[in-house]
């Protein structure tokens, strides 16, 4: 901690001065909820004001892919700070860091893809798709084709209209969203949504035909794209049922319309594969990217925009002029910078095998510890993201009361483990996504320290709701 300033006045400061994201504004205000103040961090490790060193089980948020520390991405950002700090991108504009960081994320994306225009946030590269779809189609004369079809628990961000693509309630409510012309279809969770006795495969044809039913509703000629996360993240986790891109993709083609595919939290390595898409198949037009892009080392997003596309934008510039689009820090030398590190990392290290290898470790034994928990309905997962669903009853599958809090409970049961792991905000689901240089031995200590905590929760239950699982 500083000097001069004790951790109780750099926490009174925080409550009076700061507005943070995603919390509870008054109890924050108040001092009803605690002021974590991070200090540092190495390796998958962070260590708070008091100094208490916590496994971090999600990467910050789920980001921070080659871990705490890394003195090159640091020294890389200082020297391009020292050599240039900033200079735009408009008119033609650029750097060195980011003509070579482009080239490198062109070869990481599936084929097909273009030109890599950037952003800051996840959410303000959604905004960019959005604003895309409608400029492709209305180059194309399609005037009408405007609406996007995103996904109920789906997670693109929370603008304006990257929080009307998001399907959770929590970034609608008192902010009149989302956008007319954003519309969710059904969340691909088998364990939720399929009927008795479905197969997998049978509920990603069921899950194509909601789709299809949804684009004939409301015509197909006003259907201009379809967005989703490869695995869904935010909204709890989920890996898409087996077949489901596959068929999903077969809809979207008979009907033209674009498929984007937010690989913020999939892209550069979590799956044990370069992108989402390639794991699954999926041949998407556009992409969004971020979080992994600089293990944010550095704010950093990016729109991967495919060759289709890129066409028809070309032909939109001959026809109007150059596009009306821009932000003044798109393509900053110091992001670009930390990305050019970052990739350098992945790539030397072999991260993505390491996520392969260590990811596929993580499932299995997550499932030999949970799978018979009897607070656990549920364990699922893909690479380096896993998740545990929370149930009353498993052999009924029936949810809990959403006023016991049981994810925020075994979240905190987590913490006082020395674990982060994350309680996500739609049912009680409990979020893991460590960074990519995770070992063995350390995905050994994320399991002792969950049963830990499940089982202190379990018992915590049995006591004051005589719950028996
Ligand atoms: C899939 C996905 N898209 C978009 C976003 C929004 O990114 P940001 O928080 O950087 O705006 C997130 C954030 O978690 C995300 O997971």
């Amino acid at each position: 901690m500083t000097a001069n300033q004790t951790i109780e006045q750099l926490q009174n400061i925080d409550r009076n001065t700061l507005f943070h994201p995603s919390t509870h504004a008054s109890d924050h205000a108040h001092g009803n909820t605690p002021v974590n103040i991070i200090e540092s961090g190495s390796g998958i490790y962070i260590k708070n004001q008091h100094g208490t060193e916590l496994l971090d089980g999600f990467a910050g948020l789920y980001c921070v892919n080659v871990g705490y520390g890394r003195s090159e991405i640091a020294e890389a950002i200082y020297q391009q700070a020292l050599k240039l700090a900033y200079y735009h991108t408009y008119v033609g504009h650029s750097n060195q860091a980011v003509i070579e960081l482009s080239k490198r994320v062109i070869d990481w994306a599936p084929d097909g893809m273009s030109k890599v225009y950037y952003g800051l946030s996840g959410s303000d590269a959604n905004e960019t798709q959005i604003k895309l779809v409608r400029y492709f189609h209305n180059i194309l004369g399609y005037k009408q084709k405007k609406k996007i079809i995103s996904r109920q628990r789906g997670y693109h961000g929370s603008g304006i209209g990257s929080g009307s693509l998001t399907g959770l309630p929590l970034y609608h409510k008192a902010f009149d969203l989302p956008m007319e012309t954003i519309l969710h279809t059904i969340t691909p969770h088998h364990y939720w949504n399929a009927e008795a006795g479905m197969s997998e495969t049978e509920f990603s044809g069921y899950c194509a035909d909601e789709l299809e039913k949804m684009i004939l509703a409301e015509g197909a000629e006003t259907i201009g794209a379809f967005i989703g996360e490869p695995v869904m993240g935010t909204g709890g986790i989920i890996p898409p049922p087996e077949g489901y891109w596959d068929a999903i993709q077969k809809v979207l083609n008979k009907y033209e319309i674009l498929l984007i595919a937010d690989e913020v939290i999939c892209g550069f390595g979590r799956l044990g594969a370069p992108f989402g898409s390639h794991l699954y198949g999926i041949r998407p037009d556009l992409i969004t990217i971020a979080k992994g892009l600089t293990s944010a080392y550095a704010p950093l997003s990016g729109v991967i925009v495919g060759e289709r596309v890129w066409n028809v934008i070309e032909q939109g510039s001959e026809e109007l002029g150059p596009i009306g689009h821009g932000w003044t820090y798109s393509g900053h030398p110091l992001g670009a910078a930390a990305g050019l590190a970052n990739l350098d990392i992945l790539e030397r290290e072999n991260l993505t095998e390491n996520a392969r290898e260590s990811g596929a470790y993580l499932q299995s034994q997550f499932h030999h510890a949970f799978d018979n928990h009897p607070l656990v309905g549920e364990v699922r997962g893909a690479g380096l993201l896993c998740a545990l669903e929370f149930v009353a009853d498993k052999s009924k599958k029936t949810r809990f009361d959403a006023d016991w809090k049981i994810g925020a409970k075994v979240s905190a049961a987590c913490l006082e483990q020395k674990l982060i792991a994350r309680a996500l905000p739609h049912g009680d689901i409990l979020g893991f996504a460590p960074p990519l240089t995770i070992t063995k031995t350390e995905v050994d200590e994320i399991v002792r320290r969950t049963t830990a905590a499940l089982n202190s929760v379990a018992d915590q239950l049995t006591k004051e709701f005589s719950w028996r699982g």
